[in-house]
């Protein structure tokens, strides 16, 4: 059994991923509605993504016994500007979520509750490689600017992710 105030931090993380999957299908929905279809795409695979990880989360305090009372989820923004403005929110994002998944890795620890840290653990390191990704398409995106034959390029390349490449912690 974990702690209430264990309970209360992942039950907020739980929301916190749900609305990280929420922020990428408006992503994806502005993409599409700015003729981004390849980057639309890439973002709709990362909604999948991230239902996937609040899942995760759920299904973990739900083996652990809890009584999962389901939040609100925020509404997110419905503009993003320029393709380069979409993945730069994309990384701030993710950068809170790295720091939120910290301070719940620290508490875990605090509390010596180690089945939790391990699950945390997980997510830590996916934070690395979601940081990592991003910050690659930002790259790339930074390079071409407003040339229109480099942005069809990049949207192209982006619309080849077809599934979510999670490798889901064992059971
Ligand atoms: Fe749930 Fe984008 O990490």
């Amino acid at each position: 059994m974990i702690s209430q105030a264990m309970q209360s931090a992942l039950s907020q993380q739980l929301n916190d991923e749900f609305y990280s999957a929420y922020l990428y299908l408006a992503m994806s929905a502005y993409c599409n509605h700015t003729d981004f279809n390849g980057a639309a795409s890439w973002l709709k695979v990362q909604y999948e993504e991230e239902h996937i990880h609040a899942t995760l989360i759920y299904n973990y305090l739900i083996e652990q016994g809890v009584h999962v009372e389901l939040q609100s989820i925020p509404k997110p923004p419905s503009e993003f500007g320029a393709l380069l403005d979409v993945f730069q929110s994309s990384l701030k994002h993710e950068q809170l979520m790295t720091q939120k998944l910290n301070e719940l890795s620290d508490l875990a620890l605090k509390e010596k509750d180690h089945a939790t840290y391990n699950l945390l653990q997980w997510f830590v390191k996916e934070q690395v490689e979601e940081e990592a990704t991003v910050s690659g398409i930002i790259s790339k995106l930074k390079l071409v600017k407003n040339d229109g034959y480099g942005l069809l390029m990049i949207d192209n390349e982006l619309g080849s992710r077809t599934v979510a490449t999670t490798a889901t912690p064992a059971p």
